[in-house]
């Protein structure tokens, strides 16, 4: 474990990380990837005659590669953009040309909103209705059936985020796809908060779209869209006439960070070389002990799953008596870093009631037992 920290450069102040859900420290091959891609000289643009031209053509087919790798997806349909946020932006407005009133959209409220918001813009600007899946705030879980049963013959999409970003949450997306495509609808899936705690296997869930942030995964801040190749094709996307307008290359918009790229196909590496399931594994059980600590206090609540089924490693809890930004800075002056609020899952922690959030802690692959207990002891002393 000791090697293991040290190829987190950014860990070497000595504070405990517990913000990662909100953006992890940077891997060492990813920080020197994008650092030797700047110092090359091959910082041009695609697609011209000379040598350095075709190394940013060779680095964006080469990260296509290591993406679907990674997301057991056809590399053919892999965008890059600056943020799923705005990745989902610009699919959605492409997506919203054939949408009109009567439509409808089914969207969840354990999403982060960068897969709410863009949908009631949509809505707003077509006529389309988007309508809210609840999941249980007791249990933390979404019922496949609380999606389902909002299905209907003008359900155009659905809208279901692969883990929550709050409270760890994995919904069963399979399920929600299989019968979404039942009705004839197509499904975004916001992997955002699930790709760096579980293996992924795109064609397997069978979605039609899938966003991720590299920026989450030990890369930089970056994001990988998916988007099955032939709604790729149909789509008309709000594009500058010169750009290519073939292949996944139609969704991007301007030139893409090629900086960015060298360090996501590292990063992916990184997560290839670890191994998805020995991640999860290692994660689960340092996350055992946060959860399990936690549990045990008496001053404590735990929002959302209370076991480690089906779940990121990640909690959102509160303490009794305290707002959290007032546990969160307690904490941090025990140089314990973690996040509170709502982490722009705003329909989740209004679903709780909670107006000034809760505090959250999420395990990355570099968090220790030490780590964990630090954090015990200063909610302890509270
Ligand atoms: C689950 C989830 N979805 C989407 C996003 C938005 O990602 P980005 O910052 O790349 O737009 C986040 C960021 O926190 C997230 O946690």
């Amino acid at each position: 474990m000791a090697d293991m920290r040290d190829r987190f450069p950014g860990l070497a102040n000595g504070w405990a990380r517990f913000d990662g859900p909100a953006g992890t420290q940077v891997v060492d091959t990813s920080i020197d990837a994008t650092a030797d891609w700047q110092r090359s000289g091959n910082n041009a643009n695609s697609h011209g005659p000379f040598l350095a031209a075709a190394a940013c053509d060779e680095l964006v087919e080469r990260t296509r590669a290591t993406m679907g790798e990674l997301l057991g997806a056809d590399p053919n349909g892999l965008m890059f953009g600056p943020s799923t946020t705005a990745n989902v932006f610009s699919i959605t407005r492409a997506i919203g040309r054939d949408l009109g009133p009567g439509d409808e959209v089914v969207c969840t409220k354990l999403d982060h909103d960068s897969n709410i918001a863009p949908w009631l813009h949509v809505a707003a600007d077509t006529g389309a209705t988007v309508h809210l899946a609840d999941f249980d705030p007791e249990s933390g879980r979404l019922p496949v059936d609380a999606v389902t049963s909002l299905l209907g013959d003008r359900t155009c999409w659905v809208a279901v985020t692969g883990a929550s970003n709050a409270i760890g949450t994995m919904p069963d997306i399979g399920a929600i796809t299989d019968a979404a495509h039942q009705v004839g609808a197509k499904v975004m899936v916001d992997g955002v908060h699930l790709t760096p705690h579980a293996p992924v296997d795109v064609s397997a869930i069978g979605c039609d779209v899938y966003s991720t942030s590299s920026y989450k995964w030990y890369g930089p801040h970056a994001a990988i869209t998916w988007v099955e190749p032939g709604l790729l094709a149909a789509l008309v996307p709000y594009k500058v006439r010169p750009a290519d307008d073939k292949g996944p290359d139609r969704l991007q918009l301007g030139t893409p960070s090629f900086e960015a790229l060298a360090g996501i196909d590292a990063a992916a590496r990184f997560l290839l070389e670890e191994g998805m399931e020995s991640l999860a594994s290692y994660e689960r059980s340092v996350f055992d002990r946060l959860l399990s600590g936690l549990l045990g206090m008496a001053q404590v609540t735990v929002l959302g799953p209370h076991d480690l089924a089906d779940r990121a490693p990640t909690l959102a809890f509160r303490v009794v008596g305290q707002s959290p930004h007032e546990t969160a800075s307690t904490l941090a002056r025990a140089k314990v870093a973690v996040w509170d609020g709502d982490y722009y899952a705003v329909e989740l922690m209004a679903s709780y009631g909670h107006d000034d959030g809760a505090v959250r802690a999420g395990i990355a692959r570099y968090i220790t037992d030490d780590d964990v207990d630090r954090l015990l002891d200063a909610v302890d002393a509270l």
